[in-house]
């Protein structure tokens, strides 16, 4: 069971390993139980959290169970040289061990709305097969009228993950999931990478839809992600049909801009049924002013790149310093992320989702 304890205001929920797997060297799954109460959406991740001498630190990690399948809640983990989490949890971590998170979040998810869809193209490197696998199964088991197809990429077959369960899928579903496996070490040295001309051909040959009806899904090293976004778009993809979730290990925070107000605002903050007040002032963001406070809001990177800050603006205007996961209909639509976030031009009300 879900044991949600009070630490200062942030409610924990408390998780037990249950299972371990190495899928590839280097590459663990960790399935826990007490989940059950924790909701999610294909393509979220857990955020974990680990208390040091230093500090509290938190780590986001996509779930690669479908929500749709009644699988157990099971995370992936890559080992990084040096990586203060990922080690405590692939060299460290035993079956039986607790650990604490603050939830689910994320938007890397399915659309409200997938009639509006007829096929979604897959493009996943290395661990960011990860959310990837979660969106796929549940894609494939609830969104009957959508087909799949999917490019993964790695450097060879032994460095990939869900090699075997991906295959299986797309021999359950033969009309609706097609896989193209891409490894860096092929001596066919013209499809030992998705580049832009590779990746051009895959959709040419393997478009069921017109352009406005196919979705696309991003995940993978940061190289990766710039590369593909960029072709898609020389492609003629519209932004608003491009998803991409980053998984970005880099600890250095982006270049600090400053908003182009920097008056002390007040806000009204609307977390979970209550209701805050407090001044916020540059340089500290929403999110740190919040916290000065002593209000608890959540988050996870602090750098505008994971969305577990996320809130919606019901009034007045938020100026954000960086933003690599919400779009523009987003933008339009109110949400915000406050760890980057600033009042401009008066007093704002928030809510946090
Ligand atoms: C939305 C989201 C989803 C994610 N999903 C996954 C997932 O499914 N699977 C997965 O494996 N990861 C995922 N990640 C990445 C994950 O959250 C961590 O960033 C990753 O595991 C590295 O954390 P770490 O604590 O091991 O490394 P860190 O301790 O954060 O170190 C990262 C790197 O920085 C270097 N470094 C650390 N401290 C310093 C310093 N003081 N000076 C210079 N360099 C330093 C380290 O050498 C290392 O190379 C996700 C991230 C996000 C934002
Ligand atoms: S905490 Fe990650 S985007 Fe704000």
């Amino acid at each position: 069971m879900t044991n949600p304890t009070a630490e200062g205001n942030t409610p924990y929920h408390t998780l037990t390993i249950s299972h371990i797997r190495e899928e590839v060297p280097g590459v663990k799954t960790f399935s826990f139980t007490g989940g059950e109460s924790l909701p999610y959406k294909a393509g979220q991740y857990l955020t974990l959290v680990h208390h040091s001498p230093h500090g509290e630190v938190r780590r986001s990690y996509s779930i690669t169970s479908s929500p749709a399948l009644q699988e157990p809640l099971t995370i992936g983990v890559k080992r990084i040289e040096n990586g203060l989490f990922s080690r405590m949890l692939v060299d460290n971590a035993r079956v039986g061990d607790k650990v604490k998170t603050t939830g689910t979040a994320g938007l890397f998810t399915l659309p409200d709305d997938t009639a509006l869809y007829q096929q979604v193209f897959f493009l996943a490197a290395g661990s960011g097969i990860t959310p990837i696998f979660s969106l796929l199964k549940t894609l494939l088991h609830t969104q009957h009228h959508l087909s799949a197809v999917l490019l993964y990429s790695n450097s060879s077959p032994e460095k990939a993950m869900f090699i075997g369960p991906l295959q299986q899928l797309a021999q359950e579903f033969p009309d609706r999931l097609h896989i193209e496996f891409i490894y860096s070490n092929s001596p066919d040295l013209s499809r030992a990478r998705l580049h832009k001309d590779l990746l051009h051909h895959y959709l040419h040959t393997l478009a069921k839809a017109p352009i406005e009806q196919q979705l696309f899904y991003l995940c993978g090293p940061d190289n990766y992600m710039r590369l593909m976004s960029f072709a898609l778009r020389q492609i003629g993809i519209p932004e608003s049909n491009i998803r991409k979730e980053i998984f970005n290990t880099d600890i250095r925070k982006p270049a600090k801009l400053m908003p182009p107000d920097t008056a002390a605002r007040a806000v009204t903050l609307y977390l979970k049924d209550k209701a805050y007040t407090f001044r916020s002032r540059y340089p500290l963001n929403l999110l740190q002013s919040a916290r000065q406070a002593g209000i608890a809001i959540p988050y996870s990177c602090e750098t505008g790149k994971c969305g577990s800050c996320l809130a919606r603006v019901l009034q007045g205007q938020v100026w954000m310093s960086y933003n690599e996961v919400l779009t523009e209909k987003d933008i339009q639509k109110g949400l915000t992320l406050t760890c980057v976030g600033f009042p401009v031009g008066g007093d704002v009300e928030l809510e946090i989702l």
